[in-house]
């Protein structure tokens, strides 16, 4: 990372560059098809990245339109949400990218958007605003408030706050009874017009640490200014409960593990891997047990 950056004052850039350059920093954000129905009986349906989940219990999830920076109306979910109290947040999966794109246009209300973009209607349980069909993960929600945030220009935001009355799950991105993000295939809004898609490529799990680690401050000088060990494998050292006692077995597996590389075998024949002199070595080496997940063994090879 560059020691220089670039500093940001909010009033001091036009807002449309502001508003992308937010965009960007605050990303990758989760995308909410809002579905609802005008007074006159109207479909809408939009695209809100100004969106997520803040409560469990009860539910509560929140939404962002803004007025339009461009036209100074607001945005016609806001008015049909205030209106009827309800509405309908489905997540957008990749296979409805351009259709939602395409929902964001801005027809005006006379206009059922569902038939503009081709995304079909299924009737809801308990609210009148329809759920889109293609969605695999569709919730009912009604209105609870909403905070006006600046109403001087165009482009001011508000936050609607809605309760999660339902969740409907579509059995086909279910596996042993939980949720499988690669099946959800979910997308989400970054700045400008870059979206990302939550993949098999780019889904992994970190698991949460079970205790207070001994954390960064009770690693060894040069562990911590290692300059083959990153910050996460530092975290991973530092995550344990406490120091690892440093065992005959677990040297034993270290280099056991550690012999199976061909590289690293090497320095082990020549007993370099426990010399304190080749720091290199030894970090190398607790490296790839880290990267195997072998952080007792890792630690067997960490002077102290
Ligand atoms: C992926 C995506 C996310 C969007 N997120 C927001 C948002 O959070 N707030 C907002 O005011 N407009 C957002 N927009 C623009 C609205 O979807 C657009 O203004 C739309 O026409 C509003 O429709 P409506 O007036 O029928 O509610 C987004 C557009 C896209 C494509």
């Amino acid at each position: 990372m560059s020691n220089t950056m670039t500093t940001i004052v909010p009033g001091e850039i036009p807002h449309k560059d502001l508003h992308q350059i937010l965009l960007s920093g605050v990303a990758p954000r989760p995308i909410a098809l809002v579905s609802t129905i005008s007074k006159n009986g109207i479909c809408n349906l939009s695209p809100y990245s100004f969106y997520n989940s803040f409560a469990s219990k009860p539910p509560i999830i929140a939404i962002g339109p803004a007025i339009s920076a461009a036209t100074g109306k607001i945005k016609d979910t806001y008015t049909n949400i205030i209106e009827t109290g309800e509405c309908s947040i489905n997540a957008v999966t990749f296979s409805m990218t351009e259709q939602i794109s395409l929902a964001s246009c801005e027809y005006d209300n006379t206009i059922d958007e569902f038939i503009k973009c081709g995304l079909n209607k299924q009737d809801s349980i308990l609210i009148k605003a329809p759920r889109v069909l293609e969605s695999p993960f569709q919730m009912e929600c009604v209105f609870l408030e909403t905070k006006e945030l600046g109403r001087e220009i165009g482009g001011n935001g508000n936050i609607m706050l809605l309760e999660v009355k339902r969740i409907h799950i579509s059995d086909d991105v279910i596996v042993n009874g939980s949720i499988d993000p690669v099946k959800l295939d979910l997308i989400a809004r970054m700045g400008y017009d870059y979206y990302c898609r939550a993949d098999a490529k780019s889904i992994f799990q970190v698991h949460k640490p079970k205790w207070n680690g001994i954390g960064f401050d009770n690693l060894p000088e040069d562990v911590l200014k290692s300059e083959i060990l990153s910050g996460s494998d530092l975290a991973i050292l530092a995550g344990v409960k406490e120091i690892p006692h440093n065992t005959v077995e677990s040297k034993e597996k270290a280099l056991e593990i550690l012999s199976h590389d061909d590289e690293t075998n090497q320095d082990i024949n020549l007993g370099l891997i426990f010399d304190s002199k080749s720091n290199a070595i030894r970090h190398n080496g607790i490296k790839k047990l880290l990267k195997m997940g072998f952080i007792h063994e890792a630690w067997s090879l960490i002077n102290r």
